[in-house]
């Protein structure tokens, strides 16, 4: 019953809402009362309006009060004229309006009680519905509410591990520059040493002590190797990034790894002709490509094929968002794909963590996508590694687009080989380490130097000061109060047109930002051979050579 009641007052409030259906539904009514009252004329003599009563109900029920009210006028007028005439007449009395009169008044109650009852009810309903509408508000309210607090959590984790990760590179980065910074200098006396013994016994030396020395110089090798394997991961190697093409380097690599993979392994290139130059340092870049490829080659211990692209490509914010320090822009793609063994993805999530690998102790160090991590990170650029176990791997190299005419040039190898020992050029070595002062000092007089040496930079402030000429600085940068290009700036100030060499183990230092060298700078990074000095040398002292 009840329910038919809620239907019934759905009804009514839609009904209700539309005008036309209200006035139709009061004329109906009406027309109901009247045709009702004419039908049963014969049973009904004496109760002129009884039914009209019905329809006023229902007039006041779905229409309201107004259509009620008209229903009543309506039905009142039509039956004054229908019936009451016949009425008074059988009836004559002179209290006609009497009959009219109550049923007017008793129209009208109806009318009322049902409207206000409908309002009560209708009252209840909306305030029910807003509550429901409250509740509803409130529960998204609620759910927008947690779905931010997730996803401030989420991007607080982010954070939290990138945070993490910046301390930890930090304090990898002390670690191996402090322990660098120490190894190099060592390694640079046990090199240039053993550099120096082989060169001073000439022809006449016994095989077998040369062997020795090789054996040793080897063994340095692979140290210094290591060292700056750590610096790289720890993002603080030196480096000399210059404009470089980089199909041309990938060209030159190419017939490297041809020679050096075996004939099992196909390499392939496939290089866009349009790619752009790139902003990295030349001998990084090509280590990080050879590194790569010897990975593939493991990958493929029964053959298979190598395939080394360059492309162009922009990486947009959305991208570079999702990415560790990444800006967006233009970027020289290089990617390395093999058709080997691929990697798992437990393997592939550790692949670049520093001393993680899978190969056989004594054939992997795990050092080799750390290293080319550390060294494109510290580029600003980026590494993406793509593998499916059984199918092969593709690492995806990204390095920064050079701007136009940003930074020098690549040297040209040739340039480096035409070292004539230069006749009567003085060097004024500055390096607080004395066995490195005297490889150094050694190593110059040997190139065929005048060579003047002092243990520290306010020494040699003081010799210039007192007039001593030289063609070429030669000065660690990381010294004790006053560092190698503190000391360069003051001496520039007596003497413009000096000539600078720097030489440092590690980056943690003024002529490098971020690791990267200033574009007036000539590094030369420890340890080195006699060559590798001869080299740089040419380097600092350019056109005034010879
Ligand atoms: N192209 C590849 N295909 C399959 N697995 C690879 C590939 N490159 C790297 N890996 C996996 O990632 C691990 C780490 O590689 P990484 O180059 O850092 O060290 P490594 O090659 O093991 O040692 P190192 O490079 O020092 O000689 C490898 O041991 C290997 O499991
Ligand atoms: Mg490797």
């Amino acid at each position: 019953m009840l329910k038919r009641l809620a239907i019934a007052t759905g009804w009514a409030r839609r009904t209700r809402n539309s005008p036309v259906a209200r006035i139709a539904i009061a004329l109906g009514a009406c027309v109901l009362g009247v045709g009702g009252r004419l039908v049963l004329d014969p049973y009904l003599t004496g109760t002129p309006f009884i039914t009209l009563f019905g329809g006023i109900v229902i007039a006041a029920f779905f229409a309201g009060f107004w259509p009620a009210m008209l229903t009543t006028a309506l039905g009142a007028i039509a039956l004054e004229i229908l019936i009451m005439p016949r009425v008074a007449i059988a009836r004559p009395h002179d209290m006609d309006w009497l009959p009219t009169t109550f049923f007017l008044l008793t129209s009208l109650m109806i009318a009322l009680i049902i409207e206000s009852v409908f309002r009560a009810h209708e009252d209840r309903l909306s305030v029910v519905e807003e509550l429901a509408r409250l509740n509803a508000d409130l529960d998204s309210q609620v759910a927008e509410r947690t779905r931010q607090l997730e996803q401030q959590v989420a991007e607080r984790q982010v954070a939290e591990a990138r945070l993490h990760q910046a301390e930890k590179m930090d304090a990898i980065g002390h670690l191996t520059g402090g322990i660098a910074h120490d190894f190099n200098n060592m390694l640079a006396i046990i090199t240039g040493s053993l550099d120096l013994a082989k060169r001073r016994m000439g022809a006449q030396s016994d095989a077998r002590i040369v062997s020795h020395i090789d054996n040793a110089a080897n063994a340095a090798d692979r140290a210094a190797a290591l060292t700056h394997r750590l610096l790289a991961y720890a993002r603080k190697q030196p480096l000399d990034p210059r404009r470089l093409d980089v199909n041309a380097l990938v060209g030159s690599v190419h017939a490297l790894l041809e020679r050096s993979l075996g004939e099992q392994v196909i390499v392939g290139l496939h290089l866009d002709p349009a790619v752009w130059p790139c902003h990295a340092d030349q001998t990084q870049l090509e280590t990080a490509i050879i590194n790569l490829a010897v990975n593939a080659r493991d990958a493929m211990p029964d053959g298979g094929h190598l395939m080394i692209e360059t492309g162009n490509i922009a990486l947009d914010e959305s991208y570079c968002g999702q990415q560790d320090d990444l800006t967006p822009g233009d970027y020289v793609q290089i990617a390395i794909s093999d058709t080997g063994i691929g990697m798992s993805p437990e393997v592939q999530a550790r692949a670049l963590d520093p001393f993680f690998t899978t190969k056989d102790v004594g054939k992997g160090t795990g050092l080799g996508l750390s290293q080319v991590y550390g060294f494109l990170k510290q580029s600003g650029g980026h590494l993406n590694l793509y593998s499916e176990e059984g199918k092969g791997t593709t690492v995806k190299l990204y390095l920064p687009r050079a701007t136009v005419r940003e930074g020098r040039d690549a040297v040209d190898p040739d340039t480096t080989l035409r070292f004539v020992p230069p006749q009567n050029l003085t060097v004024l070595v500055v390096e607080d380490d004395d066995g490195v002062r005297a490889m150094a000092r050694a190593s110059l007089t040997e190139l065929g130097f005048i060579v003047h040496d002092v243990d520290s930079p306010f020494e040699a402030l003081q010799l210039i000061e007192a007039g001593l000429a030289i063609d070429l600085l030669f000065t660690d940068v990381v010294m004790p109060g006053m560092n190698g290009r503190q000391l360069a700036e003051r001496l520039r100030e007596i003497r413009p047109d000096l000539k600078v060499l720097y030489t440092t183990g590690y980056t943690r230092n003024a002529i490098l930002h971020n690791g990267v060298i200033d574009n007036d700078v000539v590094l030369l990074v420890k340890p080195y051979s006699v060559d590798d000095l001869a080299r740089k040398i040419i380097d600092a002292l350019g056109p005034s050579l010879n």
